[in-house]
Formats: structure tokens, C-alpha cells, sequence
């Protein structure tokens, strides 16, 4: 056999990371199956290492924070932290279709700038068509089709913008390794050398990945440890809003959501998402409560539905939507023993309206009341909000910011909350809201039903 020259290495295409033999476990993220072969490129390892200063901290503070450029949607500038930072490499992640070209060409146009739109996956045409729909302003803006990493790069001295557009990922490559481009080697290489071009040359990098429903496709995912910021878009093809979240930000606070509607002429911000959310909703129907939720820094108040039925054979059901499966069945197990009702001969469905995800605790007692209520064929008061993380022992655990959430519930008309005993402070009590602390369930109970 004829001994192999080119040196071969090992990739995880879930954590990234590289060993030098094969293994059916990563030894690093522990998830199996995700080791895949790949030739280590003879150019990456000639690459010449030009070694940096060391510099005081002192010399270093002293230099003025950089500018935010504005993008035109200020959703988005929020969940980057108050605009794009010059320099910084953000990842925008999503499912095929949500809205992510959409949303940077949008950014592109937006800030003013000189911006270089690298449309590898698209044709010129598709991008102008795109272009056409949402007006953009077309001055400095310049679109390529490249999809080599040293055209692009190449690009990038030659026109010298100040935000570069790589979509997607999957599509470009590094001609120098010999794998395909999408695969997790050529992504990792592509996301580092973008990141040293970002930081070498000050220009903002927008790099688009997409993810599959299940959220598990190598590229995005292993981009995550290298770049400033990551943003997720998510959104439903019943629903025309899209939510875009900041799952990383180095300049930032994470957890911020922008919110926006998709429609024929591009993405518009949602100013007021309660209101959306609420819109629909059903009033005096059994199963339902209102939930003012904490996403970032913006309260948004949800409805919470609950439907509870005999189960016809077999295992009851348990399904939910927009929160933690596993949470619901240790709350239905909490009515079971602690509230005497019984759960377990029913199927219980909960769902967050809207397509909103929520995974913090206060939603408990919200869910819990809606899935009693629904048990109880009693329906919940229309001017009530519920909130409070509820514990084994049946009893309403502090939340935090729970000021700014009932300031939001009663800007939009809610008159009573229920609300954990332990986060009541002056603050909270100045708020045009009529306060029902409870330290248990049951308390919410007697109130409610
Ligand atoms: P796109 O940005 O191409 O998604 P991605 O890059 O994430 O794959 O947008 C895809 C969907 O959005 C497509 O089904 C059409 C729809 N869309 C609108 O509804 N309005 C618009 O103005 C645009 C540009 C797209
Ligand atoms: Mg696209």
C-alpha cells in the first residue's frame, strides 16, 4: 500500500475540534458518529505566523470605544448591542427560507456604507430581484458571485468596504483543502480566515449558515466559538413575524430579540410585539392566561394555552409548544400531588400562541394555572396576568424583573397579577396593577377559581 504523503486529520463536525486518530466518540462534545476524515492543506500549514506586540492594558483603554453604524431596522440594532460594530464577525444562522438574505441585504442597504454582498448561492439576478422587492438603496452597494475564500478576500483589499455579506458559508471554499465546500473542514478554515480579515482590516464579516429544523448541521454550530456575535432567525411558515435573537454577543447583551414581520417588500420591525401576540386572543375560554414574558431586555406578554382531556387508550399525551417538555410534565406532576388534581389519566397540550419560544422559569405558574383551568373547565379572568417559577413542593419561587414586566401589562390594560410573594418590592407596588402576591400554587388557586 502506498504510504499516505498529505496528513490526515479528524474533524468533529459538532464541537470542531480536531484529533489525530478516529474515534466513534468525540473526545471533546462527547457526541458520537461526528469524527470525519479530512487532509490537513500543506498551504494552511506553510502560512507565514507574523507575531503581534503586547501592549498595556493602560495603552489599551485609553483608545475611544468604535463606533456603532446604525442598519436601518432598529430591531436589529438592538440585538447587535446598539448597531454593527466595525470589525466584529457575526454569524447569522437560520432554516432554509426564514428570512436571512432578506434580512442582510436589508443591513446592507440600511447602513449607508460601503457594503460588499458575496452572493455565492444565488445568482446576481436572484439577489437584484430580492434588491427590487425591498428598495434597497443600491449607491454602495456591490454584489459578487465569488465563492473562492482568496477571491473574496481579494475583493475585500481591492474595494475596501466596511461590511461584507458572505452568503452562505456552506457555499464558499478554500480551493487549497481538498474537500467539498459545506463540509466541516472547509467551513472552519473559510470562519478563520474571516475572522482574521475582519480583525486585520476593520470590516464588518455577516456570515450566513444555515441550519436544519433539527438545528444540527455542522457548519453554524462549530462558527459559534469563533465569531463576535451570533444571531439566530427563527420563524414559522404559518407566521409572517420572524424573531431574530442574539445567542452570542461579545459587544452586547445576549437573550435580545428583534422582532419583525416578512412581508412582500421585505422585513418591517414590530414596534409593539404584546399587541401582536395578543391579537388574537380567546377570552373566557377555559385552558388560557396571559404571561408577560422577558425576552432580553423587552417584556412581551404571551397567551398560554392549555388543553387538558380524558385520555382515550393507551399512555396519555403530553405535547408542547414554545416551552420545556420536560418542565410541563414535572408541573402536571406538581398538580397531581400537590394540588390534588388528577393528571394522570390525561392528555395535556400546551402551547405558547404565536410561535414564541420561552424557556424561563416564570412561566410556570402561568402554564400550571392554564392547564388547572382547563381541568376545571373554569376559565381565568381577561385582565389577569400570571407569573412566578413554581417549585416541587407546589409553592411560587421568585422571578427576576418582574417591575418591567407588569409595567408592560398594564400599559396594555391588565388590571390584577399574581405574582411571587419574595419579588415584591416598593418599585413593583408603585405600578398602576393590582398586586395578589401568593407564596403557593394553591393561593393562586383561591384567587383564580
Ligand atoms: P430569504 O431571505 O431568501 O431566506 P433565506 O436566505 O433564509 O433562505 O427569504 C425567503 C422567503 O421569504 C421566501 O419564501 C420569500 C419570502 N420573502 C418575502 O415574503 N418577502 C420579501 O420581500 C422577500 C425578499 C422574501
Ligand atoms: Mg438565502
Amino acid at each position: 500500500m502506498a504510504k499516505l504523503k498529505t496528513k490526515t486529520a479528524y474533524l468533529c463536525s459538532a464541537c470542531g475540534d480536531d484529533f489525530p486518530k478516529w474515534n466513534g466518540q468525540c473526545p471533546t462534545c462527547k457526541e458520537w458518529g461526528t469524527l470525519s476524515e479530512f487532509k490537513v492543506s500543506p498551504k494552511k500549514n506553510g502560512r507565514i505566523h507574523e507575531l503581534r506586540e503586547t501592549k498595556n492594558l493602560i495603552d489599551v483603554l485609553s483608545v475611544e470605544p468604535k463606533d456603532r453604524i446604525p442598519t436601518g431596522l432598529s430591531e436589529a440594532d438592538r440585538v447587535l448591542g446598539g448597531g454593527l460594530l466595525s470589525g466584529s464577525l457575526i454569524l447569522l444562522g437560520g432554516s432554509p427560507g426564514v428570512g436571512k438574505s432578506t434580512l442582510a441585504l436589508h443591513i446592507c442597504s440600511g447602513i449607508n456604507r460601503k457594503a460588499l454582498y458575496i452572493s455565492a448561492e444565488e445568482s446576481e439576478e436572484q439577489v437584484a430581484l430580492r434588491a427590487r422587492r425591498l428598495h434597497v438603496n443600491p449607491d454602495q452597494l456591490f454584489l459578487s458571485g465569488e465563492n473562492e475564500l482568496d477571491g473574496i478576500i481579494a475583493h475585500i483589499d481591492r474595494l475596501k468596504p466596511e461590511l461584507v455579506v458572505v452568503d452562505s458559508i456552506q457555499t464558499v471554499m478554500n480551493s487549497g483543502l481538498d474537500s467539498l465546500p459545506g463540509s466541516p473542514s472547509q467551513i472552519r478554515d473559510c470562519g478563520q480566515r474571516l475572522l482574521e480579515v475582519s480583525k486585520q482590516k476593520n470590516v464588518s464579516i455577516l456570515i450566513v449558515g444555515h441550519v436544519t429544523k433539527e438545528g444540527t448541521i455542522a457548519g453554524p454550530k462549530m462558527l459559534e466559538h469563533m465569531v463576535d456575535t451570533v444571531l439566530y432567525m427563527e420563524g414559522d411558515d404559518r407566521y409572517d413575524h420572524r424573531i431574530l435573537r442574539a445567542a452570542k454577543n461579545r459587544f452586547g447583551a445576549t437573550h435580545e430579540v428583534g422582532i419583525f414581520n416578512m412581508n412582500e417588500d421585505g422585513l418591517h420591525e414590530i414596534a409593539n410585539p404584546s399587541e401582536m401576540f395578543l391579537a388574537e386572543r380567546s377570552v373566557n375560554i377555559p385552558g388560557t392566561s396571559i404571561y408577560p414574558s422577558l425576552e432580553g431586555t423587552r417584556p412581551i406578554l404571551v397567551e398560554v394555552q392549555a388543553l387538558v382531556s380524558n385520555a382515550n387508550f393507551g399512555t396519555p399525551q403530553r405535547n408542547v409548544n414554545g416551552f420545556d417538555y420536560k418542565r410541563l410534565g414535572m408541573l402536571i406532576a406538581v398538580l397531581e400531588k400537590r394540588l390534588g388534581l388528577l393528571m394522570g389519566t390525561k392528555d395535556v397540550f400546551v402551547n405558547l400562541v404565536g410561535g414564541l419560544r420561552v424557556d424561563d422559569p416564570a412561566a410556570d405558574l402561568s402554564i400550571i394555572c392554564s392547564a388547572a383551568s382547563s381541568t376545571m373547565d373554569k376559565s381565568i379572568g381577561e385582565d389577569i396576568v400570571l407569573l412566578g417559577e413554581v417549585g416541587l413542593a407546589g409553592e411560587v419561587r421568585s422571578i427576576n424583573r418582574l417591575e418591567q414586566r407588569l409595567n408592560e401589562a398594564a400599559t396594555l390594560g391588565f388590571k390584577k397579577a399574581i405574582v411571587p410573594s419574595a419579588s415584591v418590592n416598593d418599585k413593583v407596588k408603585k405600578i398602576k396593577i393590582d398586586l395578589h402576591p401568593v407564596k403557593f400554587v394553591k393561593d393562586a388557586f383561591q384567587i383564580l377559581f
